[in-house]
């Protein structure tokens, strides 16, 4: 078997999977997001460590298997955030973390040095949710803390640092740290310097799938692995997602939907230009590159709507509502910007709204306006995606917009794409034991692999008179960012 270790925002989730690609074992821990005001977000890296190894051992005692069956694991991880360690590996503080929007005018500082550099070194923008403007905000707010700091990380870095004693970022990671040159693949010393960052912060830099130690006696003793468990590196929770949606040549687009929701699709190279209107980071497939946008609160609108207005109902009764409702939800629209929103605006402070609120309006409208919202949103990614050139005709949807077939309906008809389900929608705990797997020579690459484990469950073909609907609302929807702007001026 091998394993692959989802750190998300929310939870840790830990998969075993056989050499056919079947999970055969989950297990998962949750921890708490600590707002300490409004756009801070921060977790403790112990509450990580402490969730992984409990969900490790419980995996092995419930599913009775022996250590050294376990070959060898990997990592998925919640991108950008923070941990910074001291010279003894000791965390400074808690980690600041990707959804976490204090870090406005770092971002100005970063462009104003920078300039255009920025979008030729790192590919990206200087967005809240990145490293650089965290490390950035600790130098500035906090500079007893910043000077005892000898090395950053991020999430799953940590995390895996912590079970082999190895320290390594690999490059999905790095490319979200705003640090890293992407298409060269090294830390940009050239940023660096602008910022005034000692490049000495920056940690070596591995592939997803290299080998990076062992499980140390005492990890091995707390979660019941062997120690002989050989430790991959993984990748950012995205790259991995695409990996376990086996999006990996070609034009090949997902749709994944959790707390925040991405559309994202392959590069085989580093040229292809999106002037920094989508992410472009380096894949978890060596040498590969994948354009993103970013709906930061997609599946935490829904969650934020169910324990706000309907907190006795589980998510699936709550999507009943989508089988009872007409496309359009009777003239109701939502923007699910309640933190703000990535692609296409890249506003941290613009903020949500319900539209076209009618005396008739029940629950189940309400409810269906939000999912219409969080896709309309994305679909705003997949057209910018196509103005650049690609050509989407089918997408693979993972994640917990996956898990419902009306949803996934509406995602065909809202993107006009046919859109794939997978037998198993593990999405990036599935990725990073792909990793595992081809990092212990079952097969010979990710491909292959992809191959043996994924299959196609069920597709969603667009219905043409739904899509033309959908598309008059997504015009109006589209006219709703710069007349609420300045709401929150
Ligand atoms: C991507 C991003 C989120 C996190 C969620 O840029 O910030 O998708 O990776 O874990």
């Amino acid at each position: 078997y091998v394993l692959g270790v989802d750190l998300g925002t929310s939870s840790v989730k830990v998969v075993m999977v056989n050499r056919s690609g079947v999970v055969t074992a989950e297990a998962s821990e949750s921890y708490p997001l600590i707002h300490l005001q409004s756009g801070y977000s921060e977790q403790k890296p112990e509450d990580w460590v402490k969730g992984t190894v409990k969900a490790i051992r419980r995996l092995i005692q419930e599913s009775g298997t022996a250590p050294e069956e376990i070959q060898g694991l990997s990592f998925s991880g919640q991108m950008h955030g923070l941990v910074l360690l001291d010279k003894d590996r000791r965390v400074v503080r808690d980690a600041i973390l990707w959804n976490d929007t204090r870090t406005t005018a770092q971002c100005r500082l970063i462009e104003s040095k920078l300039g255009s550099r920025l979008l030729d070194i790192a590919r990206n923008p200087a967005l809240e949710g990145f490293t650089l403007p965290k490390l950035l905000w600790v130098k500035e707010h906090e500079p007893q803390l910043y000077e005892t700091a000898s090395v950053f990380v991020l999430p799953k870095d940590y995390l895996r640092y912590r079970l082999t004693g190895q320290l390594a970022m690999e490059y999905s990671d790095a490319a979200g740290t705003l640090l890293l040159d992407v298409a060269e693949k090294r830390w940009s010393a050239e940023i660096c310097e602008a910022l005034g960052i000692d490049p000495s912060v920056c940690p070596p830099l591995v592939e997803s799938s290299d080998l990076v130690g062992t499980i140390t006696l005492e990890m091995a003793e707390q979660t019941g692995l062997s120690p002989a468990a050989k430790v991959f590196a993984g990748g950012a929770d995205n790259a991995c997602g695409a990996i376990g949606a086996g999006i990996l040549s070609g034009e090949q687009t997902m749709c994944s939907i959790g707390t925040s929701g991405v559309v994202l699709s392959y590069e085989a190279g580093k040229d292809r230009d999106y002037a920094g209107k989508v992410h472009f980071f380096n894949h978890g497939q060596k040498d590969a590159f994948y354009a993103m946008g970013v709906t930061l609160a997609a599946g935490y609108s829904l969650q934020w709507f169910k324990e706000t207005f309907a907190p006795e109902q589980s998510f699936d009764e709550l999507l009943t509502a989508l089988g009872t409702t007409e496309p359009g939800a009777k003239g109701l629209l939502f923007t699910p910007y309640i933190v703000g929103e990535r692609t296409p605006h890249a506003d941290a402070s613009i903020r949500g709204s319900f539209i076209g609120m009618d005396a008739s309006h029940e629950l189940g409208h309400f409810t269906r306006a939000v999912v219409e919202g969080i896709t309309y949103s994305l679909r705003e990614s997949v057209d910018i995606l196509r103005a650049a050139g690609k050509r989407i005709d089918s997408i693979t949807s993972i994640g917990g917009g996956a898990r419902n077939d009306h949803w996934l309906q509406m995602q065909a008809d809202v993107f006009n794409a046919e859109v794939v389900k997978l037998e198993s929608e593990q999405g990036p705990a599935m990725g990073a034991a792909m990793l595992a797997a081809v990092g212990c020579g079952w097969f010979g690459s990710l491909s292959e692999c992809a191959g043996q484990f994924l299959r196609p469950a069920k597709t969603f073909q667009p219905d043409a008179e739904r899509v033309r609907r959908y598309d008059e609302l997504y015009t109006v929807y589209r006219g709703i960012y710069a007349a609420t702007r300045p709401l929150n001026e």
